[in-house]
């Protein structure tokens, strides 16, 4: 059932890092309510992007929540960095977490919300431990590293599983979708069940950030409705 709140997490992979509160501010005009902070380490995925200090910026910058997406090993040696820094939601791979339980209690130790976050190649099935204590689930729609990729179609099925098993046994968690998410596939990931859309290119890579936050959301809230 498609009846929940859908809301747009502009990823500032995309974004111009030179006018990064101004970048934040058009997407937020345009609707955008989460911001997707994608953090980088150079080994858990091929490129390095920002940490803490960005964060503490972005902090003073905006109002929204930010949504830091760690795609780092040892994400618990980071974790208080992040909260401190100003994260409101911290997501960690089940892929890089040998103790995943106890990763995200950490992060719930700090008064943020915990997420976890599953690559294309990872099931589900791997997370039923954890969907009881999560306060959300990202599933990945590209390899995780780069913005700007082709969506995996192969990744919707996911969405939608982790809907029923949420509706069959009472979670709570919500579902964000992550990568080559636009115009052409954002109908595909709502009507799967995706909550919290994720979008770089598609919010900063050319044009207006406000006008292409809006056209998303009303491309994506048409199927709530429809
Ligand atoms: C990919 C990142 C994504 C990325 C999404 O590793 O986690 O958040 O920035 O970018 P687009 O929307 O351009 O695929
Ligand atoms: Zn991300």
């Amino acid at each position: 059932m498609i009846g929940h709140l859908i809301e747009l997490a502009p990823s500032i992979l995309s974004a111009d890092f030179a006018h990064l509160a101004d970048q934040v501010e058009q997407a937020t005009a345009g609707g955008a309510s989460v911001v997707h902070v994608d953090v980088m380490d150079g080994h858990f995925v091929p490129n390095i992007t920002i940490g803490p200090p960005v964060v503490k910026s972005l902090r003073r910058a905006t109002r929204l929540p930010l949504d830091c997406h760690l795609m780092i090993e040892n994400p618990d040696q980071y974790i208080g960095d992040f909260a401190e820094a100003g994260a409101d939601w911290i997501s960690v791979h089940q892929e890089v977490c040998r103790h995943l339980d106890r990763t995200l209690n950490l992060i719930k130790s700090y008064k943020c919300r915990a997420g976890v976050v599953i690559n294309p190649a990872t099931p589900v099935e791997t997370l039923s431990e954890v969907l009881a204590i999560v306060d959300y689930v990202l599933v990945m729609s590209v390899n995780p590293g780069f913005g700007g990729q082709k969506f995996i179609p192969g990744t919707l099925h996911k969405m939608k599983k982790l809907a029923q098993i949420r509706a069959e046994r009472g979670y709570q968690y919500r579902i964000e979708v992550d990568g080559g998410v636009g115009l052409d596939t954002v109908a595909d990931v709502v009507r799967a069940g995706a909550e919290i859309l994720v979008a770089g290119n598609a919010v900063f890579g050319k044009g207006d950030a406000k006008v292409n936050a809006e056209a998303l959301l009303e491309a994506a809230r048409n199927q709530v409705r429809g």
